[in-house]
């Protein structure tokens, strides 16, 4: 059996590599010659704990990475899982992916198989019926559902844990019109993950549960923040002991009920945007949604908040941010909310000096020499006026009163009570605790 993945980023090459390690030939695919020829040596393009060495291994056995969409003729499995961006009205950019599927067509015309296309990119309601199918068809000259199949396939896994959640996936999602098709795509999956629920539906609901599951992580999020900002005005309250009393209640579930910034990255942000900008086009006001973006930007105005409260005039003071990429374990800064504080700092002409263990280079590209760079925690804290730990990098848990020493005043604000149970010799503010 033959599969292709179109598309090498978080998604496609743990794909890939997970699949070539189990034994399959694998071919991946993506347009950009030079991070093929960096996967195609083991080098993975960004930091995802535990890629390399799957990587290594599918590449010392059946993975072929290519730039050519040739290499993915006779395939019988074609997964597509490039990005779907996000425009300025919150609706996603389909460019990439109708090209992708326009590409995959012209190929399939040639094949000789009847290959199972599965779309792993997150696309709103409607896409696959009415935007994708047609291209397939028109480009391949073929018939969906028979001599080929079309399947929404949606992707829960985490950045930081791909590797896991490409394994062990918690569910598997199949949405399509022929059952021919969803058969065997069932018995497929049914192979590479056993005793793993797979829910069959169409394609518009298979498309919707995918935002209907990050919304509901997003509002779990906004919730919390909600709690913790009461939280901030009672003193003495904390917000993770009330985290953990709900999260006990199996209807409620611990996870997700993290306190903190606000929900960055790649994902979060961008889903509940263009489900939100769907549904107005669908004639629903999203107010739920509305309110959980809103929980989420004021995050931000309440760190504002608590560094001018606790710094003063802001202008020509020293602060030193303590994690850049959008959660540990990444060097990923998409609408990272580190990023946005340190906009508004600059604009307010602090000086500003920034630490994180893996996404500095990602860093200098967008502020190059607009902000100090600190390869140690000792060192971003130097001269400061206030520390602010935006991710929770494990080592910022172990800050000492040694760290903090040589600062010029000595405020911590901790967006993620890291530090809470440290004795630290400081003004300690966190986000979520009544002060
Ligand atoms: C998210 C979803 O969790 C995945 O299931 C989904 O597949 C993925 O988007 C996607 O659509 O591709 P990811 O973007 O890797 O995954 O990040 P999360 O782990 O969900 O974290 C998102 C943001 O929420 C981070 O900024 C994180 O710090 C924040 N967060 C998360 C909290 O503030 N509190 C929490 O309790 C959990």
């Amino acid at each position: 059996m033959k599969i292709s993945v179109v598309g090498l980023g978080f998604v496609g090459l743990s794909l890939a590599s997970v699949l070539a390690s189990k034994g399959f030939n694998v071919i991946g695919l993506d347009v950009d010659v030079i991070k093929c020829k960096k996967i195609s040596n083991g080098i993975v393009p960004f930091y995802e704990p535990d890629l390399k060495q799957v990587l290594k291994n599918g590449l010392k056995k059946n993975l072929e990475i290519n730039n050519n969409f040739l290499s993915i003729k006779n395939s019988d499995i074609i997964f597509i899982t490039v990005g779907t961006p996000q425009k300025s009205n919150g609706a996603i950019e389909l460019t990439i992916i109708k090209k992708a599927i326009a590409s995959v067509g012209k190929i399939i015309s040639k094949s000789k198989k009847n290959p199972i296309i599965f779309i792993k990119s997150t696309v709103i309601p409607g896409t696959l019926e009415n935007t994708l199918l047609p291209i397939l068809e028109k480009e391949s000259g073929k018939e969906s559902g028979k001599e080929f199949g079309l399947i929404s396939n949606p992707e829960f896994l985490q950045e930081s844990t791909a590797i896991r959640d490409t394994k062990f996936p918690h569910v598997i999602v199949l949405g399509g019109t022929e059952k021919k098709y969803l058969k065997k795509a069932k018995i497929f999956f049914n192979i590479l993950h056993p005793n793993i629920p797979i829910i069959i539906t169409n394609y518009q609901t298979s498309e919707m549960i995918k935002y209907a599951n990050n919304s509901f992580l997003a509002t779990k999020i906004s919730f919390i923040n909600q709690i913790s900002s009461i939280c901030q005005n009672i003193p003495g309250a904390n917000v993770d002991d009330i985290a953990k009393a709900i999260g006990l209640d199996s209807r409620i579930g611990k996870l997700f009920l993290n306190a903190g910034p606000g929900y960055g990255g790649s994902c979060l942000p961008k889903d509940v945007k263009a489900i939100m900008n769907f549904s107005l086009k669908t004639g629903t006001t999203p107010l739920f949604l509305e309110a959980v973006e809103k929980i989420n930007e004021q995050q931000i105005v309440n760190i504002m908040k608590l560094i001018k409260k606790n710094c003063g005039n802001l202008k020509g003071k020293n602060i030193a941010i303590l994690g850049l990429a959008f959660k540990p374990n990444t060097d990923d800064i998409r609408d990272s909310i580190s990023l946005k504080i340190i906009k508004i700092l600059l604009k307010k002409h602090v000086i500003i000096t920034v630490h994180d263990p893996m996404a500095i280079e990602n860093v200098k590209k967008i502020f190059k020499n607009k902000i100090n760079y600190a390869s140690s925690i000792t060192n971003v804290l130097k001269n400061s006026h206030c520390g602010i730990i935006m991710t929770a990098w494990p080592e910022y848990s172990k800050i000492t009163n040694n760290h903090i020493k040589n600062m010029e005043k000595r405020v911590i604000i901790d967006s993620r009570r890291i530090l809470k149970n440290s004795k630290l010799d400081c003004n300690y503010q966190a986000i979520g605790i009544g002060s």
